[in-house]
This record gives C-alpha cells, sequence and structure tokens, in this order.
C-alpha cells in the first residue's frame, strides 16, 4: 500500500469513529469517550486533511462550515407540502378529535397515538441523497420555502451522512430547529455584552439564527434539532407505524426525541399531556404543548388532509399563560369591513420571554361587560401566536382615577363617522372605501395567497402604497409602473420588476378566487365557490336577486343582503369593470351537465410534478369532476404522482384506471 493509500485509511477511519461518537453523544446521549478526547480524535483529523486537501470530501465532519456569504436565499418548492397542526386546548377538544378519527375509520376501539412534545422552533425539511445531505429549507408558506442547507450543516446534530449501508435514494425528513433555554441566555447575554440585538425568545432567536446569510454566524449560534416525520422517500418501504418510522430515523443517525411514547386512546394521549405538563418547566428547552398522531400509517392515509392540516395529528397546546399590567391608553383600529377593534396598550409585561404591550378587546360589549377602563390593573392572557386579549380587571387593585373607555364618534383613520346597527356588537367606520385603513386591509386581503395569489405584494408595500397614494383600490395594482415602485423605499430595480411579473400572472385566475378576493362580507372561500358554481358567470351573480342568492346552499338572507348590497355599490362596480378592462380573466365554468367530466369522481395520491394538489382538484373540479379522498367502488380514476400512499394499491386492487404523472396532463390538456 502506498503511503498516499495509508492516509486516506486514516482519514476514513476518523471521520466515521467521529461520526459514530457524534451520533452516540446526540442520538443516543449515551457517549462513551470525553469530550477531550473527541476533540483530539476532530484536530488529528483536520491535520491530515490539511497535509492532503485533495482528500477533503463533502461529507467529511470538519466542512459544516463551508460556503461565502449568500446575497439572499434562494427558494425551494417542497415535494411535499411541509402542512401544520390544527390546536386543541382543552380535553373535550382531543375527545371531539378522536370522536371524529373513529367515525372517518369506523372503529369502536382505542386508536393508537404517537404522542410527541411539540417543540417552540421551526420547522425544517431536509433532503438526503443516496445518505448525504443535500439541502435543507425552511418551511416557508408550506408550498416553498428558503434554501438554508449551508446553515443546517453547521448544526452538529445534523448528520452530513446517514449512517449504515442501506439508504433510500431520496429521504425528505423533517424536524424541529430550536435553541436550548441555556443556549438561548448565553447568546443574548453576549448580544447584550456587544450591544447587538436581543431576541425576545428561543423560538425567534433559533428563526432568527437559521435566516443568516452568512453561515459562519449561524455556526456560533447554539441550534440543535428533533426529527419527527417523513416528508416523501424514494427507494425504501416505510415500516407501517409512525413510532417505527421514528425509530428507522433514529437508526440513520437522526435525534429523535426520547420523550415520545405510544399510547392508546384518549385517556392514553390526555396522561402523556399531564406528565409533560409537569415536566415542562424541568425541560432544557422550549415546549408549547404535545402533539397526538394517529400511528398506524395506513389509517393517516385513509383520514388523509384538510387544506393546511392532516386529519389524523391534532397539537394540544398548553394553557394559556397570564400575567397582570396595567392599561395605559385604548385605541381603536379599523379592519377591512370598517370595523373597530378597541386595543388596549399596557404597560409592557414578560410572558415567558416575550415583551406584551397590546392586547385586543374584541368591542364595546366587551368592555362593558368586563367593565374595562382606562388605568385598570387587568389580567392578560397569551396564547401561542394568538393576539393576547385582556381576560379581565383585578377590581380590588383598581386605581382611584381611571377613565371610561369610549366608542369614537369619528374613524381615527378617515375621520367618517362611526355607525352601530342595532343588535350588532361591531361598530364601524362609514368611510367605506374612501378610508386608508379599509383600503388597505381589503387591498392585501386581494392580493393574499387564497385570494388572487400576488407574492411580494405584502403588509408593509400595500401600507407604503397607500400612503404615497400609489393605489386607492385593489384596480389600481394593474396600473403601476416599473418607475413608480423603483422610487418606493426598499424597493430595487429587480424586485419591482418581479412584482410587476407577479401582478401580471395573477390576471389569470378563477372565479371562485376572484369573488373570494372581492371581500364581500361573509363570502369566504367556500361560499365564494358556491356561487361560481351556481351562476357560472359574474354577470349573472351580479344581476342575481335576493331569493336568486338565497337559492345557493349556504347562503342565507343575511349573506344574500351582503352580496346583494356590494354589487349595487357604485364604487364596487366601477372597480370590477376596471379590473376587467385590466385584463383579469378566468375560463368559463361550464354548466353541469355540459361539463366533461361530470359524474367522474377521482382521488389523487403522491407528489405530482407541475403543480401542488390544491391546483389538480380546482382544475378537475372546473371541469365538473368531483375529488373525493379516499379510493373506493365509486372512485373512476385514481391520480398517481411520486410517492403514492396505499391509495395506489387500493385502486389496482379495485382494478380503477390509474393516471401517473404524464397521462394525467394529457387528460387534462384534452378536457381543458
Ligand atoms: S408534525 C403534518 N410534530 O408545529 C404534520 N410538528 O403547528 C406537521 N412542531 O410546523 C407537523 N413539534 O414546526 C409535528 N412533534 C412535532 C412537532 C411539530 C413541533 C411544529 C412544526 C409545525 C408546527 C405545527
Amino acid at each position: 500500500m502506498t503511503s498516499k493509500d495509508n492516509v486516506k485509511k486514516q482519514i476514513e477511519r476518523l471521520r466515521e469513529q467521529i461520526n459514530e461518537h457524534n451520533y452516540r453523544y446526540y442520538v443516543l446521549d449515551n457517549p462513551i469517550i470525553s469530550d477531550a478526547e473527541f476533540d483530539e480524535l476532530f484536530e488529528r483529523l483536520k491535520q491530515l486533511e490539511k497535509s492532503h486537501p485533495d482528500l477533503i470530501t463533502a461529507d467529511s465532519p470538519t466542512q459544516r462550515v463551508g460556503g461565502a456569504p449568500l446575497k439572499a436565499f434562494a427558494e425551494v418548492k417542497h415535494a411535499v407540502p411541509m402542512r401544520s397542526l390544527e390546536n386543541a386546548f382543552t380535553d373535550e377538544d382531543i375527545h371531539a378529535f378522536d370522536k371524529r378519527i373513529r367515525e372517518r375509520l369506523q372503529q369502536e376501539g382505542a386508536i393508537e397515538y404517537c404522542c410527541e412534545p411539540k417543540l417552540d422552533g421551526l420547522a425544517i425539511n431536509i433532503r438526503y441523497e443516496k445518505g448525504l445531505l443535500s439541502q435543507a429549507a425552511t418551511r416557508g408558506d408550506g408550498e416553498t420555502g428558503e434554501d438554508v442547507t449551508e446553515n443546517v450543516k453547521t448544526i452538529q446534530m445534523v448528520p452530513l451522512k446517514l449512517r449504515g449501508d442501506k439508504f433510500p435514494r431520496i429521504l425528505d425528513v423533517r424536524g424541529e430547529v430550536y435553541m436550548s433555554k441555556k443556549g438561548f441566555e448565553k447568546l443574548n447575554a453576549q448580544a447584550e455584552e456587544k450591544g447587538l440585538k436581543i431576541f425576545a425568545n428561543p423560538r425567534n432567536a433559533a428563526a432568527g439564527s437559521l435566516r443568516q446569510l452568512d453561515p459562519r454566524i449561524t455556526a456560533t449560534r447554539p441550534l440543535e434539532i428533533f426529527f419527527y416525520g417523513v416528508g416523501g422517500v424514494e427507494g425504501h418501504k416505510l415500516p407501517a407505524k409512525h413510532s417505527e418510522m421514528l425509530k428507522w430515523l433514529e437508526e440513520l443517525g437522526l435525534r429523535t426525541n426520547p420523550l415520545i411514547e405510544v399510547k392508546q386512546g384518549v385517556a392514553g394521549c390526555l396522561a402523556y399531556y399531564q406528565k409533560m405538563g409537569k415536566q415542562r418547566d424541568k425541560l432544557s428547552y422550549e415546549i408549547d404543548g404535545v402533539v397526538y398522531k394517529v400511528n398506524e400509517i395506513a389509517q393517516q392515509e385513509k383520514l388523509g388532509y384538510v387544506t393546511r392540516a392532516p386529519r389524523w395529528a391534532v397539537a394540544h397546546k398548553f394553557p394559556a399563560e397570564e400575567v397582570t399590567t396595567s392599561i395605559e391608553e385604548v385605541e381603536f383600529q379599523v379592519g377591512r369591513t370598517g370595523a373597530l377593534t378597541p386595543v388596549a396598550r399596557l404597560k409592557p409585561v414578560h410572558v415567558r420571554g416575550v415583551t406584551v404591550s397590546n392586547a385586543t378587546l374584541h368591542n364595546m360589549d366587551e368592555i362593558r361587560r368586563k367593565d374595562i377602563h382606562i388605568g385598570d390593573i387587568v389580567i392578560v392572557r397569551r396564547a401561542g401566536d394568538v393576539i393576547p386579549e385582556v381576560v379581565g380587571v383585578v377590581k380590588d387593585r383598581r386605581p382611584k382615577h381611571i377613565k371610561k373607555i369610549t366608542l369614537p364618534k369619528h374613524c381615527p383613520v378617515c375621520h367618517s363617522g362611526i355607525e352601530q346597527v342595532e343588535g350588532e356588537a361591531v361598530a364601524r367606520c362609514t368611510g367605506g372605501l374612501i378610508c386608508p385603513a379599509q383600503q388597505k386591509e381589503s387591498i392585501k386581503h386581494f392580493a393574499s395567497r387564497r385570494a388572487m395569489n400576488i407574492e411580494g405584494l405584502g403588509d408593509k408595500l400595500v401600507d407604503q402604497l397607500v400612503n404615497t397614494k400609489l393605489i386607492s383600490s385593489v384596480a389600481d395594482i394593474y396600473d403601476l409602473t416599473q418607475e413608480q415602485l423603483e422610487d418606493l423605499e426598499r424597493m430595487g430595480k429587480k424586485s419591482a420588476q418581479n412584482l410587476l411579473e407577479e401582478i401580471e400572472k395573477s390576471k389569470t385566475t378563477t372565479l371562485p378566487r376572484f369573488l373570494y378576493a372581492l371581500g364581500i362580507r361573509e363570502v369566504g372561500e367556500a361560499t365564494a365557490k358556491q356561487l361560481a358554481m351556481h351562476f357560472k358567470t359574474l354577470e349573472a351573480l351580479q344581476s342575481a336577486s335576493i331569493d336568486d342568492l338565497q337559492a345557493v346552499a349556504d347562503v342565507g338572507p343575511v349573506v344574500a343582503e351582503h352580496i346583494a348590497h356590494f354589487f349595487r355599490e357604485k364604487h364596487n362596480r366601477t372597480v370590477i369593470d376596471k379590473l376587467i378592462r385590466a385584463g383579469v380573466h378566468w375560463p368559463a365554468i361550464r354548466s353541469a351537465s355540459h361539463a366533461p367530466l361530470a359524474g367522474k369522481t377521482f382521488v389523487l395520491t403522491g407528489t405530482l410534478r407541475d403543480m401542488t394538489r390544491d391546483e389538480a382538484k380546482e382544475r378537475l373540479e372546473r371541469l365538473g369532476a368531483k375529488v373525493a379522498g379516499s379510493v373506493s367502488k365509486k372512485t373512476d380514476y385514481v391520480v398517481a404522482g411520486t410517492d403514492p400512499g396505499s391509495k395506489l394499491d387500493a385502486a389496482k386492487k379495485l382494478e380503477i384506471e390509474i393516471l401517473d404523472d404524464k397521462d394525467f396532463h394529457v387528460f387534462l390538456q384534452k378536457y381543458e
């Protein structure tokens, strides 16, 4: 053997040892050598690599802090969307969750759940290709995240290479990146010394650290990770249970939470919740609740998903935290429909590391009912991400001088009159769309993802555009020019161009989206869809009478009146005309009997190459098809993308026609 071969062998051996010790330390929490001994191994590897740079490989444990600082993060489209979880707060909520599941699965006996601590950090997807870490992305909006590969590689607990020698071709594994309580305190102490930014809580600190453009900074931050799921896998058959899948992840060297337990039924879940609640303060990291997941993967697949969350899992949150403080002032905020919301400005208080200085008072009725005054000492509740609210007044500590809270006579933003309809709790600004607050809110709604989906037209930008009087209605969006946008603060040539492209793209939409985007009171996504299906054209809807409107499922007298009122309003008609003239358009909705796929039922499974499941569903529905969640004898077609679930097996068994990615495209092209 040449000496070169010899060195190569030594290097490989050292890497193996280091990886194995890392695994014992982080995953098994059972190290067999001291830190000093570990450092020695690491140093030896570094020295050898230094004198033989040609032998350095990307997966070497010395290569965690690579690349130069980035200019911006690239976008990553998730192969399978990263969903979030439904929240539950009470035992009753959990009973209801379990009942829904048993009903859907038609199971009498207890369901088996995998119970996990819910970490308060940020979700991440890490891709391993043939066992090597190839990409890491944040959750983003669930569909598209940011490429933070270089930063994630600096987290010691994340293996650059999976353990063993049998790896899936591709593994998308999901977990939570977080910062321990100690790590967070230490980081803030250092920041304070250096006069740098102090983070409000460990979660913000973790998010801020992961979103550094310079990986060398991230490398200094004490980030940690627990893995809790698989987004997708190719070239490997997953075990039949979630808990077994977690064990498999652990064998691959991916750290999972040792407090995870499998429990039977609601009783088991609630016992777990109690136990974690007691342990919570002793844990080295923050948790804001626990998560229950149906353990059987086949059952998970049967249950499927509602828009943003799985039906088979729920987050059981710990009770909101309450503190007392005083109300210094009350201001009124104006929403999209002109509704005034009283907001208490509080003497700032800390709740588990977060500074709370505002709380909602909901409406005047609530203020009266709770007898709240300016100057009062109040109990404030913070529940997760929800806006804090004032629960009640501490009457024993009421100061001598308190001030009554009165509804303003004029809108604090546009000075129009305020009206309060008999019997309604809400007071509203009558300024309608001349009120800049209402303008802003309605434009934000119009541009939002589930409406016209104009990416880049976020809250801050809308505020700026309205404040500078560049736009005052949703129709004005389509008049914006490159020059106007470039002149704005924080807007470069490139981002102005991108925004204009997004605006242009939004012109091609669907009637349900358009109706939802208009922001008619009480017309949500579901009602917008119903209206579109029923009336087929905007013209038909616009000229519908109250009776016509009430013929639509879900539309009662109140909603019908809101819709009719909206289209009677001259201003709204002008805006709609202007939008159409600007080029906003949608494909015609064919009447049910003419719809080419009327009466056909589809089931979607796996990931499609060029479209999300939502999109596929939207397009099929437009052609008159029904899209169901599970395969049965009534299913006509199963569309199977990559990594299809058990639905594909079911389809084969029932001899249902299966369309792959390509077939599906051809199919759509034929009918659209
Ligand atoms: S499962 C489809 N498990 O909570 C299932 N999430 O509110 C999606 N989280 O975005 C997530 N601990 O960032 C899951 N043990 C756990 C979790 C967990 C924390 C976070 C995660 C997710 C959010 C949803």
